[in-house]
């Protein structure tokens, strides 16, 4: 294993990912910020400058920080937030996680603003017997846009305090790919120059705040090979569906005609109030010198293929991982609404998450010695729903979605293995499917249910949230609390205590 030191600055700047001009918060100066790239094991060493004028942290979306949970990044439970002309140089394995994702700010919605980047791994392990093979990687980070800095816009979503609706206040005005959209009749396109005759693991990340994206490329199959990091057995679709943070491999092969092909990327809002999506595109080009774009006119799909969009019930590890029986099962309701005010509120089991000001759940632990909360779901820092397991546990969680929308719900420090899902109430039958998918980011249907097996090895205090940015601003985030009595023995690093201490 290798160690790779990597520099972070973290800066406001104006930029125009779609020629529409706002202001910017950026790493390194540049949206999407800087690509890690690593092998499993490596350790990564990387040091955040904050340039803001506010506090700022950095979550490394889907690794597993075994034993370093005070470098998971998220502000209120495992650090404070970087102050303003600080840094913190984050220090960990990659260890057990392998696969595309991304790392992001995950203090308030900065990350909306454009702190984010992809973070790729490749694993130790080799590819399974006759798995697919490709020449190249691309890395496609997509992502919708809004105009409006996040901070206002969480600010009248929550108070109800502005001239529109909070729906409309979720929806973007236009989108991304690899940092370049177009609004109004702009004509910038993100431009791959590819070979022809040769496969591409095109690295699908979703590093947005709300929509869903749909992506396809014109007369091109995708094979899909990879979910959040896990292996999928060979999948061809027309187009993908990815949620917010969801990431997804797949191989594409040049082997049409020469020339140029739309990347094509629709935006679907949560709620879908304009009743339109938005069209983002990009170009795949290759086996041509010309600068031509391809034609205009609708996607021609694949008409007498059968080739049909993907469906998630078809996602199929390639590697059966089977999950021990359940030692323990927890029911946690959740809901989004509107306040009197016309503002809006999001609750986990009645609590509406609001972080902790000048601490930490870890610090909470440590400071208590592992015993703030008992074992089981607690409400004991009053604004957190926390459910702590002091002992290694196989627990069952049912997420039950009691309002209306579609959530992509994420747990850090874990990939789960995800049972079930399906519309209305969960009637109790026995989830034992035979070869579960493990992923970290997960649709939780409108007024319906999903069931997630996690062990609750990892020490730490880890987040549940959804990662709709304005929906975890409204609250719709809890905790699972893994060893406290291990966590509360962790060297917490002096500069992440400090933190805390200039509150
Ligand atoms: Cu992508 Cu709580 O994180």
């Amino acid at each position: 294993p290798t160690t790779r030191h990597y520099n972070f600055v973290v800066s406001e700047i104006p930029g125009a990912p779609d020629g529409f001009s706002k202001p910017m918060l950026v790493v390194n100066g540049q949206w999407p910020g800087p690509t890690i790239e690593a092998n499993q094991g490596d350790r990564l060493v990387i040091k955040v400058t904050n340039h803001l004028s506010n506090r700022t942290s950095i979550h490394w979306h889907g690794l597993f920080q075994n034993g370093t949970n005070y470098y998971d990044g998220t502000a209120a439970v495992s650090e404070c937030g970087i102050p303003p002309g600080q840094s913190l140089t984050y220090d960990f394995e990659t260890a057990i996680f392998s696969g595309s994702t991304w790392w992001h700010s995950h203090f308030d919605t900065q990350y909306t603003d454009g702190i984010s980047g992809a973070l790729i791994v490749h694993p130790s392990d080799p590819a399974p017997k006759g798995f697919p093979t490709w020449d190249e990687e691309l890395v496609v980070e997509l992502s919708d846009v809004y105009h409006t800095f996040s901070a206002a816009i969480v600010e009248q979503y929550l108070t109800g305090t502005g001239p529109v609706q909070p729906l409309v206040l979720e929806t973007p005005d236009s989108g991304a790919i690899n940092g370049v959209g177009q609004y109004n009749g702009s004509t910038d396109y993100f431009d791959f120059e590819l070979q022809p005759h040769k496969t591409y693991r095109l690295r699908l990340i979703h590093t947005g705040s709300a929509a869903q994206i749909r992506f396809s490329v014109d007369h091109h199959p995708l094979t899909l090979i990879e979910a959040d990091g896990t292996l999928l057995e060979p999948y061809t679709v027309s187009g993908v569906t990815l949620l917010v943070a969801q990431r997804y491999s797949a191989l594409i092969t040049t082997n049409q005609t020469a020339g140029p092909y739309w990347m094509r990327m629709e935006l679907i809002s949560p709620s879908n109030v304009t009743g339109t999506t938005t069209d983002v595109r990009g170009v795949i080009r290759y086996g041509t010198k010309s600068k031509s774009l391809p034609p205009a006119g609708p996607d021609p799909g694949f008409p007498g293929t059968g080739l049909a969009d993907m469906d998630t019930t078809k996602l199929t590890p390639a590697v059966p991982d089977i999950p021990p029986d359940r030692s323990r099962f927890y029911s946690v309701p959740f809901n989004i609404g509107g306040t009197p005010s016309g503002g809006t509120i999001a609750t986990m089991n009645n609590v509406s998450w609001v972080p902790l000001v000048g601490t930490n759940t870890l610090l909470e632990i440590q400071q208590t010695n592992g015993n703030y909360a008992p074992e089981g779901p607690s409400t004991e820092l009053g604004n957190q729903f926390i459910i702590t397991e002091d002992t290694i546990q196989t627990i069952d969680l049912l997420l039950l979605n009691t309002g209306f929308g579609e959530h992509p719900f994420h747990l850090h420090g874990h990939r789960p293995w995800i049972l079930g899902f399906g519309n209305g109430t969960f009637d109790g039958h026995d989830l034992n499917p035979p070869n579960p998918l493990k992923r970290d980011t997960f649709a939780v249907p409108s007024q319906g249910w999903l069931m997630l097996r996690y062990i609750s090895d990892n020490p730490g205090p880890w987040t549940l949230h959804c990662h709709i940015a304005w929906h975890m601003a409204a609250g719709l985030l809890m905790q699972v609390n893994s060893l406290p009595s291990v966590s509360s023995k962790f060297h917490i690093p002096s500069d992440i205590v400090n933190q805390c201490k200039s509150y």
